[in-house]
């Protein structure tokens, strides 16, 4: 099933997104945005496995229209196929639609023929290019998104005090991996530059947490579950953060910052969140993240618990007692660990 892919559903009455999820979730992942603005963030983070996208014109927040002009602002409308849903609007309106991208305009996607259409149109629909650019030159950021990546960084550092270091370790945890897994999974095309903007951008993975009450990153014990779900916001949270930064949005990173940001607490089984997403659908490096992440969690102090020894926390993360992972990226923790090790004992 997630092996075709996702497609995005945002927008558009209730009874027709009900209609749409029975047509599509036999075949495809159900991603739902609840407003224009998050169906735009998560075409432009560009998901490995995302379609396409249906959308209705009465998005809250950013319209429909807004959404496509978003695309075409940013240079990337038909690179993926996004179908409106129509409900009767001016035919002025519409004809926007088409001049920014629309793939199609539905009154009823789910019926013939527009069903057969929309279908064969997301089946040629293949995972968008790597991002533009980003692999040019030495593997450096861009200085401008560089400094506002020191800055976010910084910030965090200094509002969680008990877990300093903790975001720029993950970055290096996470290349280590990758450079490990890129000879084992040659299909990645993890590049050394690529590794080396990417590791960069795991930094940036916890950007969310700048608007998590100190009350609540703070706490020693359990956490209720009105704080968990507050926790559990932080990677959207981050998105918005990383979104509203011109120098950060603006450069060829931003993707890699995007997905690592949004889905470094997916787990390879379909089990983490915001989205739900599995296996592959997660993009390698936002995987390879997650994974640091943890790794790092386990093997330094917190208020809730005493670092383990490196080798406990590998045992750990095989075990599943961290959530799933995937087959190629725990083969690659396990090659990888004497070295992440050394890393950590030279911190
Ligand atoms: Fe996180
Ligand atoms: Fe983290």
């Amino acid at each position: 099933m997630v092996s075709n892919g996702y497609i995005l559903l945002a927008g558009g009455d209730a009874p027709r997104r009900q209609a749409l999820r029975r047509v599509y979730s036999p075949r495809y992942g159900i991603l739902e945005a609840d407003d224009g603005r998050t169906a735009l963030d998560l075409l432009t983070g560009e998901a490995p496995g995302l379609r396409g996208a249906f959308l209705g014109l009465d998005t809250p927040g950013l319209d429909g229209c807004g959404v496509l002009a978003g695309l075409a602002r940013r240079g990337l409308a038909r690179r993926l196929p996004v179908f409106i849903l129509d409900s009767g609007a001016e035919p002025a309106l519409l004809d926007r639609c088409w001049k920014l991208g629309a793939a199609d305009i539905l009154r009823d996607p789910e019926a013939e023929p527009a069903r057969s259409r929309t279908e064969t149109v997301l089946a040629l629909s293949r995972r968008p290019p790597a991002p533009q650019g980003a692999d040019s030159g030495e593997g450096s950021w861009p200085p401008a998104a560089a400094t506002a990546a020191q800055a976010i960084c910084a910030a965090l550092e200094a509002r969680d005090a008990e877990s300093g270091g903790h975001v720029r370790r993950v970055g290096a945890a996470a290349g280590e991996l990758l450079r490990t897994l890129a000879p084992l999974c040659p299909e990645y095309g993890l590049t050394d530059a690529r590794i080396r903007l990417v590791s960069q951008a795991a930094a940036l993975h916890d950007a969310g947490k700048l608007s998590t009450p100190d009350s609540i990153l703070r706490k020693p014990g359990r956490l209720t579950r009105e704080e968990l779900a507050l926790v559990r916001r932080h990677p959207l949270e981050g998105c918005r953060i990383l979104e509203s930064v011109p120098a950060l949005r603006a450069s060829s990173v931003y993707p890699y910052c995007y997905q690592i940001c949004r889905w470094h607490h997916e787990r390879w089984d379909g089990g983490g969140y915001p989205d739900g997403l599995r296996g592959d659908a997660i993009p390698i490096w936002a995987q390879a993240a997650a994974l640091a992440d943890v790794y790092d969690a386990l093997v330094s102090p917190r208020v809730y618990h005493d670092p383990r020894p490196h080798g406990q926390a590998v045992d750990m993360i095989l075990s599943g007692q961290c959530g799933a992972f995937g087959p190629r990226l725990s083969q690659a923790l396990q090659d990888a660990a004497p070295r992440l090790e050394s890393l950590y004992a030279g911190a």
